[in-house]
């Protein structure tokens, strides 16, 4: 599932980050790249043990921890700390699915990465080009999300950036390491808590049919996660 999780970052919030990257010590993002995908890549990122990258990070993390829609789709288990990155004029990064496997920063245990992100961080309007995009075809979807919108999707999916022809586009990317790591058994939860929420508005905490809903979520937990 390819989900926009809205306003992770209020746009102030994201404004805030926009000015403090507006002077950041930009390096070649291929820093981070794998040897396939090094070759389709081509913007800027944050040195990621850099003051700012941390700074930002942490307080993106702490953003996430707080979403409910997003702990719900991802499960998280552990978050890699967010790189963040930009495209100017004429940059973009070509078809590639992400690394499986992201050693910790600071030679910490590595993450396998079960979901990626993107969170959006400046204003669409003001630049041309830099989707998102997935698959090819009749499948073929393209991201452009206000700021401070965030799209998860399954790392195993392959995506690629569009060139940005005007203006500049700034983004935050993370992977999720998750407690469930099979897509389809993370979707279906994702949907079952949807329903539980439904049902505990519509028909009250404490009706029989809501306490049974949660009661099978826990279990399927139970059943899949990997702690
Ligand atoms: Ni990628």
């Amino acid at each position: 599932m390819i989900l926009q999780i809205p306003r992770v970052l209020t746009p102030d919030e994201a404004a805030d980050f926009v000015r403090r990257l507006a002077d950041a010590p930009w390096a070649d993002g291929r820093i981070t790249a794998g040897p396939q995908s090094g070759r389709v890549k081509a913007n800027q990122q944050l040195p990621e043990d850099g003051a700012l990258a941390r700074f930002l990070g942490e307080r993106l993390l702490k953003a996430l921890s707080g979403h409910p829609r997003f702990v719900s789709a991802a499960l998280p288990r552990r978050v890699y700390p967010p790189l963040f990155n930009r495209y100017g004029e004429g940059m973009a990064f070509g078809d590639h699915v992400d690394n499986a496997i992201r050693m910790g920063p600071q030679g910490g245990p590595p993450y396998r990465t079960d979901l990626s992100a993107t969170l959006f961080l400046n204003d669409p309007e003001s630049y041309d080009g830099g989707e998102l995009c997935f698959g090819e075809g009749l499948d073929a979807r393209a991201v452009k999300l206000p700021a401070g919108d965030l799209v998860l999707y399954p790392a195993s999916t392959v995506h690629r950036v569009n060139p940005v022809t005007r203006g500049v586009r700034l983004a935050g990317v993370f992977w999720v390491e998750s407690l469930v790591a099979d897509a389809t058994q993370r979707d279906l939860l994702f949907d079952l808590d949807a329903a539980i929420g439904e049902a505990r508005r519509d028909l009250g905490d404490g009706h029989a049919v809501a306490v049974r809903l949660v009661g099978a979520y826990h279990n399927l937990v139970r059943l899949w996660a990997r702690t």
